[in-house]
């Protein structure tokens, strides 16, 4: 089945097969057509180009698309979509006064969440999760990581692997897993820490391979959660497994994460709200990707992720939501595109690059994900009439959506 949009306004990022990610400077450039045609093939990007070139094409379904922009889908690199219940009375907590901190020391926060989780049926956890998995689809993002890391038990943890399982089969949007047995310690073990990293070396670690669960380990590298030491436990041993790191780091306090993470050879580096300059001379030259959360710094009002102090070093930048049920409960990545331009001060082209190709390189699908390119998927989103691709950071909270193609399908 062939599918051709003709006269797109502006057709944004447009790459050659060898751009894998954008960095530094390079970042400010997004190569558009204007004027042009998209040609798909089934689910396949099979050509593009100027109007003008676009004489004797033929194709079972034509989209008009005059006035509208067509983009790659987001990529939404960081997530954990999938868990149970809801946190809004720790909101309301924090409005009257509590820190994330003083929540998560009483009880709540993570262990709240695995709380309910454990309580929570496997099928009711799928039901739960694939109403926001259908929400974030409507909203653009045609690709997503999605982190355990609310179970805490060998069970739990392995219930929400399979439900991202499950989502992986049942949905056409690319899903990436990732395991974070290591997200906090559970009560039981509060004072027997080692005890809980042998549980999840020894018991969950071997689980979560031989039943395939995960591409990626991911720890909450943070004071109070899991120190260098901890960390590096779990990454020398996820490594037997093949599982690469993607870690949560320096979201509160900079000690050396960064660092280590680049040690291990980390896909990405997640957060980084505290950043300093040992972080950015760790980065440099290493092929881990920096990912700012700004919604997580918008919800709790925490500092913001100095993305031009990385990209002014010259490093790549990725955006993602953070969709969770404490620090982000939102998975709109065009929240996330504003609030990267308006409070990172990023341009809209390195915010539009750091969320599409950037975003695909952080979950390792940028070959077939993440541009405009011929022989990848065909995962587009085409924007209602707006005046150019400013218009789509500027009008913050604005749905400026008319359309999403994912995997060659209408959404
Ligand atoms: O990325 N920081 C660690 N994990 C999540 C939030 C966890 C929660 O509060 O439920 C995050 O912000
Ligand atoms: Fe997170």
């Amino acid at each position: 089945m062939a599918l051709l949009i003709t006269n797109i306004k502006e057709l944004l990022q447009v790459r050659e097969t060898n751009v894998l990610k954008v960095s530094g400077k390079d970042m400010n450039i997004l190569p558009t057509i204007k004027n042009a045609y998209l040609l798909i093939e089934d689910d396949t990007i099979v050509d593009y180009g100027k109007m003008e070139d676009s004489k004797g094409i033929e194709a079972d379904k034509v989209i008009d698309a005059t006035g509208k922009l067509v983009l790659p889908t987001w990529c939404d690199s960081h997530t954990h979509i999938v868990y149970a219940g809801n946190r809004e009375q720790e909101f309301v907590d924090r409005i009257n006064g509590l820190s994330y901190e003083d929540i998560a020391n009483r009880g709540g926060g993570i262990l709240n969440s695995a709380q309910t989780l454990q309580n929570t049926s496997e099928d009711d956890l799928y039901t739960q999760s694939i109403a926001r998995v259908k929400k974030i689809m409507q909203l653009g993002t045609g690709a997503i990581e999605i982190k355990s890391g609310y179970g805490l038990t060998t069970e739990a943890e392995l219930k929400m692997l399979r439900v991202i399982k499950r989502i992986k089969k049942e949905f056409p949007i690319k899903v990436k897993a990732t395991f974070l047995g290591a997200h906090a310690l559970p009560q039981k073990y509060k004072d027997n820490k080692q005890g809980y990293l042998d549980l999840i070396i020894n018991d969950m670690l071997p689980l979560v391979s031989k039943e395939n669960l995960a591409s990626y380990i991911d720890v909450f590298c943070e004071k109070g959660y899991f120190s260098i030491e901890d960390t590096e436990q779990i990454l020398i041993a996820a490594k037997k497994y093949h599982l690469t790191p993607k870690i949560h780091v320096n979201q509160f306090n900079a000690f050396g994460g960064v660092a280590l993470a680049v040690k291990h050879n980390a896909l990405s580096v997640d957060h980084l709200e505290e950043l300093n300059d040992k972080d950015i001379d760790a980065l440099k030259g290493s092929n881990t990707m920096p990912v700012a959360l700004p919604s997580c710094s918008y919800f709790l009002s925490i500092p913001y992720t100095p993305g031009r102090t990385i990209i002014n070093a010259g490093l790549p930048l990725a955006l993602a939501t953070d969709y969770n049920p404490g620090s982000t409960p939102s998975g709109n990545m065009n929240f996330v595109l504003s609030t990267a331009c308006i409070k990172m001060k990023l341009t809209p082209e390195e915010a539009i690059n750091a969320a599409t190709i950037n975003g695909a390189y952080a979950m390792g699908i940028e070959k077939n994900y993440g541009s405009i390119t011929k022989g990848k998927k065909a995962n587009i989103i085409i924007t209602k009439s707006i005046p150019s691709y400013n218009y789509l950071p500027y009008a913050f909270g604005e749905n400026n959506i008319d359309k999403v193609i994912i995997n060659g399908q209408s959404i």
